[in-house]
């Protein structure tokens, strides 16, 4: 991975530690990903994955160490100010969704647009939701939809501002194959057409394998993995 910051490093996390609960998950975790790339983080359940991507979120601080979005040091920003940031930097799609839900899911693809104080583009979101394969439940509200469904609303909102960055926790793990190609295809191509860039957490080995690089959290350190087939050994090593 390119160790060298730029302007056009979308997020650089520098030496972060975090423990939780008096447990140690990781610490001295250091990556940096420039535009249109991405990023696989694989690694058992409890290894601190989730919180990583939080750390990357700005949504918790790490012990040590420094998270930076596009060269900012976000320790250096006050609450308000990072939310603020967050907004419009980052697209976030949480493990357990967080749709609203008393919004439609238009609606809730809609919602950054109101958070950022701006007209909701009403022809993008509803691309948006039929590129996820969600146009069909456009005027559904989240009780009415299953949980993979959920999901893909939350990633088409989280994409509803082309945000330079998108950090994704288990973005597939709800859905079927198709449904998780589509989600994938939908990722990637944010990538590639609007350069953004990806963190995505995930325990399938064939998403992995989509991604430009392959980090395992493991032992308190994330570690590149080359090679698919060390993924999928990986996986069948815990299986
Ligand atoms: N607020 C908290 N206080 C104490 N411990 C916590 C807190 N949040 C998470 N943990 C613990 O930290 C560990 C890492 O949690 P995390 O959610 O980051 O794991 P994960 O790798 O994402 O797991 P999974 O694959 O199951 O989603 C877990 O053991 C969890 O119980
Ligand atoms: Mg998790």
């Amino acid at each position: 991975m390119n160790q060298q910051q730029t302007s056009s490093t979308t997020l650089a996390v520098a030496g972060v530690s975090k423990t939780l609960g008096g447990v140690k998950l990781f610490t001295d975790v250091s990556l940096q990903l420039q535009q249109g790339q991405s990023l696989a983080v694989i690694g058992e359940s409890g290894s601190g994955k989730s919180t990583l991507l939080h750390l990357m979120a700005g949504l918790d601080r790490p012990d040590t160490g420094e998270v930076y979005w596009a060269g900012t040091a976000i320790h250096t920003l006050n609450t308000d100010q990072i939310s603020a940031r967050r907004l419009r930097h980052v697209g976030l799609v949480f493990q357990a969704y967080y749709l609203m839900p008393h919004l439609t899911a238009q609606q809730n693809v809609e919602l950054p647009f109101l958070l950022a104080g701006e007209e909701p583009n009403h022809a993008r979101c509803s691309q948006l939701l039929d590129q996820v394969g969600m146009s069909h439940k456009s005027t559904s509200y989240p009780r009415e939809m299953s949980g993979g469904e959920q999901q893909r609303v939350a990633i088409a909102r989280a994409l509803a501002l082309n945000p330079p960055l998108i950090l994704a926790d288990e973005p597939t793990g709800n859905l079927d194959e198709d449904n998780a190609e589509r989600v994938l295809r939908v990722l990637l191509d944010a990538c590639s057409a609007q350069g953004c860039a990806l963190v995505m957490v995930t325990h399938s080995p064939k998403a992995a394998s989509h991604l430009n690089h392959r980090l395992n959290l493991a032992d308190h350190h994330l570690a590149e993995i080359s090679k698919i087939d060390n993924v999928a050994a990986h996986a069948a090593n815990k299986a």
